[in-house]
């Protein structure tokens, strides 16, 4: 009875092994299947997501590294970001910006404040070889009161020379007249401010200048005109010997007594010795570096417009100060502008009609020598002053036989 029982039972609990087997390997063909799936859904979710941005904020990134309290709420959703604009049309091959563009000199008149014209004007390319033909320009810089009386000299001068020359003129803010249409000063006009004589604006007016004619990439050698001076030589004489020229024309001396170290400020030390004080005619003429070198100067200029005040007179001694301490093998130390200081007084010659002959002409063009270049030469002023409007008649007879224009 005991053997037939126990019997039963072997068999009963090896039929309930087949069937928790059986049952076992149930569970892990159902185990596989899920899991198989799951790696199924896991790629392809993984396929779609992938090109989805993720936009967990990096401060979620670390809580999960760092196993953190329960991160916070999630923010709200982003709005949905603004359709992108539709991209303009592409410009017709003319419109296109190149470098032809880029070159254009802007107009003369702007809305540039003194400081945002200083930092335009001081752009240097680093490059030095000029990827297109450029033919360089002497600017013209006229500072003028009002109406140039003798502009008719000028016209003739710069007729037939265009390409190779740039005009700007500084009237005075109130001057109010017209410039005709056909002249080479219409349209020339720079932004102007007003100007005392022998006050620091004169300086002033001078690097306006500059900073203006800077703006045009091609001007290379830059000169400072009056609306009393006038030209001793045509105009391919005058480019020729500018843009040749090694050096700039600066005057720049030492002068004891009054009129020379006498206007020297102890206080300008030790920025500006006595011994480094220089004096020089205001009207100079200097090539496209030097011109950048004022317009950014931040040390002298602001130190000669606290000290040198009349009866110092700025435009005599800053420039020639500062090319000397700064750019001595830059300079000849003359200048190319005669005049005639033989009367004496704080003012030089004034010529009348009447004092206008051919020998004052030639006397101006060749009377001296001087070095050019480092060789002597007999061409020493390029330009003459002061002349009154009375004088103008009488130079327009002159210019064709004497001066080779008009
Ligand atoms: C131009 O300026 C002068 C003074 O410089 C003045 O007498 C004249 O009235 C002004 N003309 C005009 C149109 O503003
Ligand atoms: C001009 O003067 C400076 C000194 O101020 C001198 O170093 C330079 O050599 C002079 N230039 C010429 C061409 O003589």
């Amino acid at each position: 009875m005991k053997n037939e029982q126990d019997v039963e039972r072997q068999k009963l609990i090896s039929s309930v092994k087949l069937i928790n087997s059986q049952g076992y390997l149930h569970n892990l063909i159902i185990y596989f299947l899920f899991f198989g799936s799951g790696l199924v859904i896991g790629i392809t979710l993984s396929f779609y997501l992938k090109d989805l941005p993720l936009n967990l904020p990096p401060k979620q990134f670390s809580n999960i590294e760092n196993q953190p309290p329960p991160p916070p709420p999630p923010p709200p959703p982003p709005p949905p970001p603004p359709p992108p604009p539709s991209l303009p049309p592409p410009l017709p091959i003319a419109d296109r910006i190149g470098l032809e563009e880029f070159l254009k000199p802007p107009p003369t008149m702007h809305d540039m404040t003194e400081e945002e014209l200083l930092w335009r004007a001081s752009m240097v390319p680093h490059l030095r070889d000029f990827p297109f033909k450029r033919t360089p320009k002497v600017a013209f810089m006229f500072l003028a009161k009002g109406i140039l009386p003798l502009a008719p000299l000028w016209e003739k001068f710069f007729k037939g020379n265009e390409g190779f020359y740039s005009i700007y003129v500084h009237f005075l803010p109130s001057f109010n007249g017209t410039i005709p249409e056909d002249s080479v000063f219409h349209g020339r006009s720079i932004p102007s401010k007003e100007v005392q004589w022998g006050e620091f604006s004169m300086v002033e007016a001078e690097r306006r200048l500059l900073a203006n004619a800077l703006l045009d990439i091609s001007n290379q050698r830059f000169v400072l005109l009056s609306e009393a001076c006038i030209p001793l030589f045509n105009f391919k004489t005058i480019y020729t010997y500018l843009i040749n020229s090694k050096h700039s024309f600066v005057e720049s001396y030492d002068q004891w007594g009054p009129v020379g170290r006498g206007r020297y400020n102890k206080r300008m030390k030790p920025v500006v010795t006595i011994e480094k004080w220089r004096k020089g005619a205001q009207w100079f003429e200097v090539d496209r570096d030097l011109a950048i070198e004022f317009v950014s100067d931040r040390k002298f200029f602001p130190l000669f417009k606290r000290y040198c005040k009349p009866a110092c007179y700025s435009d005599e001694h800053y420039l020639p100060t500062f090319v000397a301490m700064k750019f001595p093998w830059k300079n000849s130390n003359r200048t190319l502008t005669w005049v005639d200081w033989s009367k004496g007084g704080p003012h030089p010659t004034k010529f009348l009609r009447t004092e206008v002959t051919v020998d004052l002409l030639n006397q101006m063009r060749g009377e001296k020598q001087c070095i050019y270049n480092g060789k002597p030469s007999n061409i020493c002023y390029l330009f003459a002053r002061k002349f009154t409007p009375s004088a103008l008649d009488r130079l327009l007879r002159f210019a064709p036989t004497v001066m080779n224009f008009g």
